[in-house]
């Protein structure tokens, strides 16, 4: 492509670090969609012929069936996607091929496809955002009502239901999903015509390259928009964010998972067996989630580094950009679907999640609430009484709801019989009424919320 200037053919060694076609052979559509719109608007715009145009386009038509058929010759001496298809396009074309390159360079190009799929990932991260939380819905719907221990530092908390705690998830993915829409939205304005760095003194029309590559306007800096990746950053960091997001929960899964938990089984085909240990049911789906979080928050930190301290504009450097996201992309797609499936398939054992519910004095809480309520305690005298209440039962052997009246009447005199309706786990949830609170009618006020928010 350079042939003018050159009397050598690059090293091996040089090829070898230069080729990215291995890896970017996957921004095939992109290239062809920003080709073609650049085509038609140098015609549009009378800087190649009209001839010229629709011999191109027939020439990247059949570029895009080689491409679908898996026919394209995919060459390592051509370097990269955009040298490959202009290569092949002038073997099938000839002469007008080398018109395409008119007022583009490969920097406003690569720039342009990377940002078309980056585009793409993120809208397909938040439709599978949305699936995974239309299978939490599902769930918590069906167990809006049934109760669990609250964990704080993994110790018996206080008691919640089973569909509150899936709740807590649809809202942490909902707002991963905004995440990547917010990214979309800002990252929607097209670099194409930027050509090599300072613009070009053909008359182009960037707008008509915008509208037809479905970004809001053309970005309006030449340098800017060839040298930023900010876009491909800020998509990893929800990338990252999100994968937090579903490693907590497979990590939760783990949990619950274990003979110790027995709070839920996965089925047969959703968990793995060992080779040597005839026994074992394993979650390693729900362990690959929570592992593919280091590939994925790995990713935001490679690309961040490789970004950090170029000068302006492009840089070799950026070629590494395109890995990273790939990687992220891929992975992030697994646990998703990895994670759709668990959330739909989990079986819950909700009678020992019931068992545990009302165990490590998960209701102490409510009797301190009920000393402030009935008897005016100021709430710290309340948090001594109940403590001293919680020490006797230990000592005891027995559930706060077990406790003799007496033994809590020497603690505090003018406790009654009524108090025991406040230390079950059903009264404990069932009183939490405030809004986003465990109790089953609020957290099917939030179901019904998402129901109607959801496309
Ligand atoms: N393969 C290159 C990349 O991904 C395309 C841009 C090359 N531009 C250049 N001036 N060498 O970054």
């Amino acid at each position: 492509m350079w042939g003018g200037r050159f009397s050598a053919r690059p090293a091996d060694i040089m090829q070898a670090i230069n080729v990215s076609i291995g890896v970017d052979r996957r921004l095939w559509a992109q290239d062809l969609a920003g080709s073609r719109a650049h085509c038609r608007m140098l015609a549009a715009q009378g800087i190649v012929t009209q001839a010229d145009a629709e011999a191109i386009l027939a020439g990247l038509d059949a570029i895009d069936a080689e491409m679908r058929e898996g026919s394209f010759p995919f060459r390592e001496q051509f370097e990269d996607i955009h040298m490959n298809v202009e290569a092949r396009l002038s073997e099938l074309i000839g002469e007008p091929s080398g018109r395409l390159h008119t007022a583009r360079s490969r920097n406003d190009q690569v720039a342009t496809d990377f940002r078309l799929w980056v585009r793409d990932a993120c809208d397909a991260a938040a439709g599978q955002l949305q699936g995974l939380q239309r299978a939490l819905l599902a769930r918590a719907e069906q167990h809006a009502a049934d109760l669990m221990p609250g964990f704080t530092h993994l110790q018996p908390a206080q008691p919640v239901t089973f569909g509150h705690h899936l709740m807590a998830y649809v809202e942490m993915f909902g707002r991963d999903a905004s995440r990547f829409a917010d990214a979309r939205a800002r990252m929607n304005e097209n670099p194409l015509g930027a050509a090599a760095l300072a613009g070009s003194p053909f008359p182009i029309d960037r707008h008509m390259t915008a509208a037809e590559l479905g970004f809001d306007r053309p970005m309006g800096n030449s340098l800017d928009a060839v040298s930023d990746r900010d876009f491909a950053l800020e998509s990893l960091a929800a990338a990252s964010i999100c994968a937090g997001h579903l490693s907590r929960l497979a990590e939760e899964i783990v949990v619950w998972m274990t003979p110790q938990f027995g709070f839920v089984s996965l089925p047969d085909d959703l968990t793995t067996g060992s080779s040597i240990m005839p026994q074992k049911r394993n979650p390693d789906a729900a362990e690959l989630v929570r592992a593919k979080t280091g590939r994925i928050m790995g990713s935001l930190v490679a690309l961040s580094t490789v970004m950090k301290g170029l000068p302006l504009a492009y840089s070799k450097d950026m070629q590494e950009d395109k890995p990273p996201v790939f990687e992220a992309f891929d992975a992030l797609t697994l646990a998703l679907g990895a994670m759709t499936a668990m959330v739909a398939a989990l079986q819950p054992d909700t009678e020992r999640m019931r068992a545990a519910a009302g165990s490590g004095f998960s209701t102490a809480t409510d009797l301190a609430d009920w000393l402030v309520r009935e008897l005016n305690l100021p709430f710290r005298k309340a948090h001594h009484v109940t403590g001293a209440a919680v020490k006797r039962a230990e000592a005891l052997g027995v559930d706060l709801s077990q406790l003799p009246l007496a033994e809590l009447q020497s603690l505090e005199a003018g406790v009654t019989e009524a108090v025991y309706k406040v230390l079950t786990p059903e009264a404990s949830c069932a009183s939490r009424q405030s809004f986003g609170g465990t109790a089953p009618e609020q957290v099917r006020a939030r179901i019904a919320e998402w129901k109607s928010r959801l496309p």
